[in-house]
């Protein structure tokens, strides 16, 4: 990345672009949280609902992010102010977005920190100690009070370190190197869990649907799920495309991020699920089945310690690529907005960040009965932000797009002004226009029981 004449940072190579929007997307959100969600809502039904809309509304609203992003070479609020000038109301839309990666950072800190920890635990040999009972290891390291707090902090001191060195050096060098190695190991992972007895149960829970367990919440939460996994609503793929260089062929990166994260997504389910079965374990138990499935496969294999050490460690660098990025808007946001140094708006994150991470991983433990609609603090924040802020800044974003939008703009961005050709384009205007709207709107008013 270098800057340009205009000051601002531009990734120079293609390779660069894409590891930064697959950085952003490809993270716990693929390992810990899809398999966690398609478990407790019917596999292969969910699986249905995730694949459909990742292609006709994620990979639409990419593109609508992109185009914004770098039509105007600036944050979310300045995108909106420049392209609808007059009509300041637009701007609530980039607030969500702030709000949501505010919330978003809070909780998924919590599970990052777990990562570090079981980082720690697996070279330790204690993760994978045959007399170490699994469930009381997980259960301890989430509700043991200030012990989860300790690992969410020192995760978010570790993002705030890597972000204080600036754009540039942080995401494009640990984005090059982390992804093919990941993708590498969770082949492996994939391959020996095929290989278990009683596998092809887990592949036919994870790929089978069962039509009957396809209600309103198992739609909503699929939803949901393909806008965290693809970081979209929140306004970091609008900001990461205003560093891209005028060369950078959008929809085809769009389509590439989305591609690569629905297989990350894709793998890790064929990683877990045949192992979820093959032991005896339940799909549904939510967000500690990675973290009680993985170690058991581990114990299998030969070698296994030094497996799962790498592993995590890929898991934590995958996870600080995509906070990276979520703090990186709110970073934004606090410099060109009000005004704030760089060190003081990175410090100002790391604090509400601490906050908030703090509640949240108390919530497994000294907090778990402060609960508000049945949701503990964890899982609202979780909730709020994936299954109604995301969805809702996505609509509004895909609606700005296709109607509001020039279309000169759009054809502009597409195709390079004109140097490219983007068969793409009719497609991804009619999904903006005609289908990301009104789809995500019914599935959100069906989830309320509206319809
Ligand atoms: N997409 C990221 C993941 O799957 C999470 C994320 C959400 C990152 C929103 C940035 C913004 O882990």
């Amino acid at each position: 990345m270098e800057n340009n004449s205009n000051q601002r940072a531009v990734f120079t190579t293609r390779l660069g672009a894409v590891a930064a929007a697959v950085g952003s997307a490809v993270g716990l959100g693929n390992i810990w949280r899809f398999p966690y969600e398609a478990g407790s809502h019917g596999g292969g039904a969910f699986m249905l609902c995730y694949i459909t809309f990742i292609l006709i509304i994620g990979i639409p609203v990419i593109c609508a992010e992109f185009i914004m992003g770098r039509q105007t070479r600036s944050n979310e609020f300045r995108s909106f102010r420049a392209l609808a000038p007059g009509k300041p109301g637009w701007s609530w839309v980039a607030f969500t977005g702030i709000i949501c990666a505010v919330l978003i950072l809070g909780f998924y800190s919590v599970v990052a920190g777990w990562t570090v920890e079981y980082i720690w635990l697996a070279i330790s040999g204690e993760l994978l100690n045959s007399s170490n009972d699994l469930n009381a290891t997980f259960t301890e390291a989430i509700a043991g009070g200030w012990r989860p707090v300790f690992w969410t902090i020192l995760f978010l001191v570790l993002n705030y370190v890597v972000l204080s060195r600036g754009v540039q050096k942080g995401i494009e060098k640990l984005n090059n190197v982390l992804m093919p190695l990941m993708f590498v190991l969770l082949i492996i992972l994939c391959v020996n869990s095929l290989f278990m007895p009683g596998a092809s149960e887990g592949i036919k829970f994870l790929f089978l649907p069962d039509f009957s367990k396809l209600t309103p919440d198992v739609i909503l939460s699929a939803l949901g799920q393909s806008f965290f996994s693809l970081s979209i609503g929140v306004g970091t793929m609008l900001t990461y495309a205003s560093y891209f260089s005028d060369r950078t062929p959008l929809a085809r990166t769009a389509f590439t991020t989305a591609i690569l994260d629905t297989l990350v997504a894709i793998l890790a389910g064929v990683m877990i699920f045949p192992a979820v079965f093959s032991f005896g374990m339940q799909p549904a138990q939510g967000p500690a089945l990675v973290y009680e499935v993985l170690p058991q496969v581990f114990r299998s294999i030969t070698g296994g310690v030094i497996w799962a050490s790498i592993f995590f460690f890929l898991l934590f660098l995958a996870s600080i690529s995509s906070t990276i990025s979520m703090s990186e808007i709110q970073i934004a946001f606090l410099i060109e907005e009000l005004h704030m140094t760089r060190r003081k708006a990175n410090l100002t994150v790391l604090i509400v960040a601490i906050t908030l991470g703090t509640i949240c991983a108390l919530s497994f433990g000294p907090l778990k009965d402060a609960t508000v609609c049945g949701k503990t603090i964890f899982d609202l924040f979780d909730y709020i932000s994936s299954n109604i802020f995301m969805p809702l800044c996505g609509m509004l974003l895909s609606f700005f797009v296709g109607w509001k939008l020039d279309r000169a703009v759009i054809r502009r961005q597409l195709t390079n002004n004109g140097t490219l050709t983007s068969r793409a384009l009719p497609f991804i205007v009619l999904c903006l226009k005609w289908i990301a709207p009104p789809a995500i709107l019914l599935v959100m008013l069906n989830s309320i029981g509206i319809l």
